[in-house]
């Protein structure tokens, strides 16, 4: 992984009220700002935006949201487009979330339309894919990733794939405090990377980002990040307190 920039991303969920994220902001700015050879991104809520892009906005923490809608605009009620993301300050947006497809209806079509939504907006979609347990179970893990995969990324160039991030997020290993081994992590990113090849060729494969997310803390980050088709992390719970999620970023110290 050599020639790409680690990215170490935290999804604040539905936590924070916009000044605690701002407090938040300003911690990790004080305690990561300075971190090098890895690039920075935290999500916070829709109304925390553009309080915490103020906070960001000349550092090297760059702003994302966790969520889109696929028009530009137009009678959504309650929805947010691209748009209107890119000028609150975003520059990447979370996509196909599990809990989003889990509680909300999302599926690889509407993860499709979301993601060409992005880079129209000129935001990078952090693409997450991932299997269930009884998925895993049932051997079923690469079939159900292929088909993420295929149908997620469905039209899009090779130059909007050099946008794109990947996550790979197992959903068993989301918020459970269970992780991903090490050699299971590994396969499937090794897996996707192979699928990026097929789908895009060798070069945007070897430059795309497969971000690993699922239970990742400072105790088992740096094995993560040992492994080569690791390029590194999408982080939940961890990323909510900016000292947990500083030294997330900085596990190469
Ligand atoms: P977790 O969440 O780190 O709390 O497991 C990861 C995610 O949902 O992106």
């Amino acid at each position: 992984m050599d020639n790409r920039l680690p990215m170490i991303a935290g999804n604040w969920k539905m936590y924070k009220t916009c000044s605690e994220a701002v407090e938040s902001a300003r911690q990790l700015a004080t305690l990561a700002g300075d971190a090098e050879n890895v690039e920075i991104m935290i999500a916070p809520p829709f109304t925390a935006l553009t309080g915490v892009f103020d906070v960001v906005r000349h550092t090297s923490i760059r702003l994302g949201a966790q969520n889109l809608h696929w028009e530009p605009e137009g009678a959504y009620t309650g929805e947010i487009s691209g748009t209107m993301l890119f000028s609150a300050g975003c520059r990447y947006v979370i996509i196909g979330h599990s809990e989003r497809r889990q509680y909300f209806g999302e599926t690889d079509d509407s993860v499709n339309r979301k993601i060409l939504a992005a880079l129209a907006a000129g935001l990078s979609p952090v693409i997450c894919v991932g299997e269930s347990e009884s998925e895993r179970e049932a051997e079923k893990t690469f079939s159900i990733l292929d088909k993420q995969m295929q149908n997620g990324l469905e039209g899009l160039s090779l130059n909007q794939m050099d946008s794109a991030v990947i996550a790979y997020e197992p959903v068993w290993a989301i918020g459970t405090g269970k992780t991903a081994t090490p050699q299971q992590a590994q396969e499937v990113h090794e897996y996707l990377r192979k699928f990026l090849v097929g789908r895009f060729g060798e070069e945007t494969a070897q430059k795309t980002r497969i971000l690993y997310g699922g239970s990742v803390k400072p105790e088992n980050i740096s094995e993560l990040m040992g492994l080569p088709d690791i390029d590194g992390a999408l982080v939940g719970g961890a990323s909510l307190q900016p000292e947990t999620f500083s030294k997330i970023i900085k596990y190469k110290n």
